[in-house]
């Protein structure tokens, strides 16, 4: 039997990049998988290459940043597993590189209402399905700017580290109904995010401060994201979990 057989999950920003990569590990080990992403032209692509992994997969169009919209699409996907909404991974997001000095209000705002009320919304509409199932398994992606103060990671950073709370208060609530909530803190990822934030100067001084020397996988954040939605990681909740190469375990740091 498959690891995630019979499960439904619902992955957030699954159209692409890490979401894509964790709908498609998951898929593999038997779940079938809703994704929610605004783009919706690339989550049709998505979900045919789901199928091709014999899932059952559904596209719900979605704006995290809308309360009701992130309330509709844990129906639709709870609707879609028979009633139930086993997993929730929460990888919808965007990016931001400037200086503290630069941000805007908009910039701010836009970044909090995306990145850090996106998650809030979609934990408390699967979180509240979870709790009438007794079981659950909420996986936040937060990121290593939300644990360490990066140069131009104001705004970025700071909804990074409230998910990051987020993610501990949920665990502590929801832990008593068989749910558990963990967050990755991935670093720096190859994706399409990536490519649109990171200048070469910004890869040279990263690829500087990473003891594995090079950028990450979406599939090695996802390899990580499937072991915290597994039922054998039950007893882990509440942890934030780097997959950044060392970066933040690192102090001196001796390259070539
Ligand atoms: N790539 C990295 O280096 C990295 C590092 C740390 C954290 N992260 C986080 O991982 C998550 C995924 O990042 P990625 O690199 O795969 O990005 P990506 O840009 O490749 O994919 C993000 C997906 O989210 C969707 N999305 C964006 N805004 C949305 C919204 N308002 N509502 C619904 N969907 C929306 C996009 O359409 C896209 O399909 C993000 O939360 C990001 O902050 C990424």
């Amino acid at each position: 039997m498959q690891t995630f057989e019979g499960q439904t999950a619902l992955i957030t920003g699954g159209a692409r990049g890490i979401g894509f990569a964790v709908a498609r590990q998951l898929a593999e080990q038997g779940a079938h998988i809703a994704i929610g992403d605004l783009d919706v032209d690339q989550m049709k692509i998505a979900k045919g290459q789901l199928e091709t992994y014999g899932a059952k997969a559904l596209c719900v169009s979605l704006d995290v940043s809308s309360s009701q919209q992130c309330d509709a699409a844990v129906e639709a996907a709870s609707a879609f597993g028979g009633g139930k909404l086993d997993i929730l991974v929460h990888s919808a997001g965007i990016g931001l590189e400037r200086a503290f000095l630069d941000t805007s209000d908009e910039e701010w705002a836009r970044m909090m209402d995306v990145d850090l009320s996106g998650a809030f919304y979609c934990c408390r509409a699967a979180g509240r399905k979870m709790k009438s199932a007794g079981y659950g398994r909420i996986v936040t992606i937060a990121s290593t700017a939300g644990v360490a103060g990066g140069t131009g990671r104001a705004a970025y950073g700071s909804a990074k580290s409230g998910v990051i709370m987020l993610t501990r208060v949920l665990a502590v609530e929801l832990a008593t109904y068989g749910v558990t909530v963990n967050a990755l803190a991935p670093g720096a990822i190859e994706t399409d995010l990536v490519a649109k934030m990171h200048s070469e100067t910004t890869r040279l001084v990263y690829r500087r401060a990473i003891p594995a020397d090079r950028y990450g996988t979406p599939e090695e954040v996802a390899a990580a994201a499937v072991f915290l939605c597994s039922p054998a990681a039950a007893y882990v909740n509440g942890h934030v979990l780097a997959v950044d190469g060392g970066f933040l375990a690192a102090g001196v740091l001796h390259k070539e």
